[in-house]
This record gives C-alpha cells, structure tokens and sequence, in this order.
C-alpha cells in the first residue's frame, strides 16, 4: 500500500489531485485510487517517459466526439506532471470500488440475471466502441475504433453489474477514407490473441481488427458462464481462458501451438448446455471465437441475442 499522505498533488481544473492506494500494475503504468479537490473518488493510471505513446492514444480516444457511453469508462481529463526524468503521464478516469471484471470473478459467482446485465453491457460497449456514429446537432462524427486488448482484466464493474470498458493505450482508430497506417499486427494479451494474430497473418482492414476484438470477447464470456451458478448447480473455481492448458505466463509459442495449430478452446460443459437460456450464451460465446475472423458475430448480435433472452425471461 502506499501511503497517500507522502504522495504529491497537482492541479486539476484548478483542483489538485491526491494519489492514494495503488489498485493494479498494468502493462503501461500503475493505477492508483485517488480524490480530487473536492473529495471525490477518482482512479488515476500513471504512465512513465517510456509508456508516453500509450498514454498519447488513450487521451486520444477518450476524447473522440460521441465517445461518453454507459459502458465505457468515464473519462475525466489527461495531465502532464513533473520534469525531466520524473516526467509522468496521467489519465484520470471514474473509480469503480468493485475493480475489474476478473478480479471480481476470482472472488465471486454471479447470477443467471447478473451474467445476462454483464454481458449486455459488454456487448453495448463494444459496439459503441466499434461503431461509426455520423455528425449531427453540433457533434462531429465518431469514427469506428477496435480496442485490441480487450480482457476481463479491462472490463470494470461499476454500481448494479454495469460493464465499462477501460484501457484504451492500444486502441487503433479508423478514420473514414484513410487506412490504417503502420499499425502493428501481434500487440495485446498473448493468452487472448485470436488465431490470425498468432500467426501473423492478419489482413490491416477495420473489420479484421473488430473481429480480433470479438474473438478475445468470447473469451470474457466463457470466464462469465464458467462462474455463473444458476438452477443451485455449483460452478468451477475461476480459471483464466487457457489456464489449464498453458498457465499462467504463455509463451506466443505456446499459445501459437494451442489456438491456431490444434484450433482448441476453452472447456464447455455439459451442464451448460442443459439450460436453454445458458445454450444460447454458449453458440454466442463459439460464435464469438470462430476460427475464420469473418464467421464471427458482431458486438451488436451478441445485445440482440441478450436481448431475446430477456423477451422469453419475462413473459
Ligand atoms: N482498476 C483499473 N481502473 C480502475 C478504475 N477506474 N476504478 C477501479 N479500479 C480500477
């Protein structure tokens, strides 16, 4: 724990920030709980000199026009702090007490209802992530962005199981008429690349990178359903997807030979295809993670099969 009252200030809309108690060790810099000036909880990443690009993006993408979403994380503005070698990068977001989707998941099961809640909130978040809102009143147009590192780890559990995606340092976006640069194929979570991105050989269109963003999707939903307890049945202890296959720290190689080789996936039980309702998270989840990129289902069918499920749950 580090102890907030030896840690600096700075201003923030003309209020200073306190950093408090560090909550999670990213790839790009350390996130800390934090208040502002008017003693409201606030979570702060710090990204060092090196990570700067990261923080670059990420500052990028939170303030695209129409980004504000109920499902991605509500950003709060961007600082520079410090000089010369202590020169630090901040990004100041809203705090979720309940932290990330998998951290929650190590420690809980969820509910029939709540899995449905989550996974709807996942669903709407990436596909306002993914989609291309045009200009109107006086915003300007939004463009398509693929998120590329999406896990559980950057999911966030906020008031009433309301999903927010988070952690955009990687995110690549599209804008309209133009292609995609010197974008980097093999970037993001080795245990949640899909196959095409193992093997080096994807296509650097927007929708293959999209359909890369729905195979690690998938993923998420098999670590939903696998602690979800419904019907009083008992459910696994949570497993990272692949856990038991590779561990805890794959290699590419070991991920390469698993994923695009011997095209496995993660176990689905049974018992799960026993509850019609669970049987179609499932197709949902296999729809997600398709061995061929361009089989795979948008953000958007995986809300209207939610949504269908919630028709049949009330009537
Ligand atoms: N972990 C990473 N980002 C967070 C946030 N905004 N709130 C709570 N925990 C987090």
């Amino acid at each position: 724990l580090i102890d907030g009252t030896n840690l600096p200030t700075i201003g923030y809309n003309a209020h200073p920030i306190t950093l408090k108690e560090a909550l999670a060790n990213g790839k790009f810099g350390t996130v800390y709980q934090a208040v502002d000036g008017h003693n409201r909880q606030v979570a702060v990443k710090v990204f060092s000199m090196q990570d700067r690009s990261s923080w670059q993006i990420e500052k990028d993408v939170y303030s695209l026009p129409q980004m504000e979403h109920d499902n991605i994380l509500k950003y709060l503005g961007a600082e520079r702090k410090g000089e010369g070698l202590g020169l630090e990068f901040w990004i100041i977001t809203e705090y979720h007490p309940n932290g990330s989707l998998h951290e929650y998941l190590k420690s809980h099961t969820v509910t029939w209802n709540n899995l449905l809640k989550i996974i709807q909130g996942i669903g709407l978040g990436l596909a306002h992530l993914h989609e291309e809102i045009p200009a109107r009143e006086n915003k300007d147009a939004k463009p398509s962005v693929a998120h590329r590192d999406f896990k559980s780890k950057n999911v966030l559990l906020g008031n009433n199981f309301r999903a927010c995606i988070a952690d955009f340092g990687l995110a690549l976006v599209f804008y309209p008429n133009t292609t995609c640069g010197d974008a980097h194929g093999q970037v993001g979570t080795r245990r949640y690349m899909a196959p095409e991105v193992l093997e080096g050989a994807i296509n650097f269109t927007r929708d293959s990178f999209l359909k890369i963003d729905m195979y690690a999707c998938g993923l998420v939903l098999w670590e939903l359903v696998s602690r979800c307890s419904y019907n009083e049945i008992p459910c696994d202890e949570y497993s990272l997807p692949f856990e038991n296959e590779v561990g805890p720290n794959p290699t590419i190689e070991d991920m390469q030979d698993i994923v695009a080789q011997q095209k496995k996936r993660p176990h689905i039980k049974d018992s799960w295809l026993k509850h019609p309702g669970m049987a179609l998270i499932v197709s949902t989840m296999q729809d997600c993670w398709d061995q061929e990129a361009e089989a795979r289902i948008s953000a958007e069918t995986i809300c209207e099969r939610i949504n269908s499920l919630k028709l049949n749950n009330d009537s």
